[in-house]
């Protein structure tokens, strides 16, 4: 995999994706945006990774959507061309995707960083919705899942003033499930990334699945839907393979299927 803007590495079982356009703080243009699905499309298609780290740089996890690149659209050129849907890709990944944020996660950034599994932060991370300040509004999911994450009155207040607000802030409204000194996070997000990737990747996608469709249902059938997944994980190997390594108390070998 050959990428301009974006830089992959492997740690065992676990892809970490860089994003890598520093002298702009990361924003988001199309080549990067682009390059970020199609790592994704082949992370899903490997076998050997369970789980993706997505990070930036020390001083931007990412600025936003490239402004520059925004300013001179025409309606008809964005909605014909529907650009923010290719955004989707990280929403889209069945496997974990944990966002490690340092520094500037704006705009789109902080979107992109909501669409990830969950997020670590460095103590340096700022989280925001700027957009109202450049006369627009967040355009890739920012007004709902910022809601969903932190609830009405404090998404509104970022997304109608445009405030940034720090790493302690970000982890006491639960945006951030945990925050790291800056120069440990990549240690903890791999850390946390490879004990994912050591589980059973059915029962992992079944559970990232589970979680994700509280989002989208009532209780009842979100309930309903869970108990369908937990008796079919006993078709797996690793069912019998986790239960047996308990009772037999050793550590399970488990075999992804
Ligand atoms: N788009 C394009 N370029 C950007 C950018 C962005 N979102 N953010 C930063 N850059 C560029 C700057 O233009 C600058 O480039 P030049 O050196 O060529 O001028 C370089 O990155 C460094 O930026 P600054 O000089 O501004 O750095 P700073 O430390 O003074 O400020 C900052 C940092 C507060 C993050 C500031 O850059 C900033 O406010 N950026 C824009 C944040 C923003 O509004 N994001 C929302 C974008 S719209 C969006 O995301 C829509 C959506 O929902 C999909």
């Amino acid at each position: 995999m050959d990428y301009e803007t974006i830089e992959i590495e492997r740690h065992g079982r676990v892809a970490l994706l860089r994003l890598n356009r520093p002298r702009a703080l990361n924003a988001l243009n199309a080549k990067l945006i682009g390059e970020i699905a199609d790592a994704l499309t082949h992370f899903e298609a490997d076998a050997e990774i369970g789980c993706v780290v997505l990070t930036g740089s020390a001083e931007a996890f990412a600025a936003g959507a490239d402004i520059k690149e925004l300013r001179d659209k025409t309606v008809a050129e964005a909605y014909l061309d529907d650009f923010l849907a290719r955004w989707d890709g990280v929403a889209r990944a069945r496997k974990p995707v944990i966002a490690a944020v340092a520094g500037y996660a704006l705009g789109g950034g902080c979107e992109l960083a909501m669409m990830c599994d969950f997020i670590l932060a460095a103590d340096t991370a700022k989280f925001g919705q700027p957009e109202i300040k450049l006369g627009v509004i967040p355009g890739s999911g920012g007004t709902q899942r910022l809601v969903r994450s932190i609830g009405k009155s404090k998404a509104m207040e970022l997304v109608l003033t445009g405030r940034l607000m720090g790493a302690e802030e970000a982890e006491r409204c639960g945006l951030v499930a945990r925050i790291a000194p800056a120069d440990k996070l990549l240690e903890e997000a791999l850390k946390s990334a490879q004990t994912i990737a050591a589980l059973s990747l059915p029962a992992v996608l079944m559970a990232k699945e589970a979680v994700e469709r509280a989002y989208e249902t009532p209780l009842s059938e979100g309930v309903r839907f869970e108990r369908r997944m937990f008796y079919s994980l006993f078709a797996t190997h690793d069912q019998k393979e986790g239960m047996t390594a308990f009772i037999e108390k050793r550590s399970p070998k488990f075999e992804h299927r």
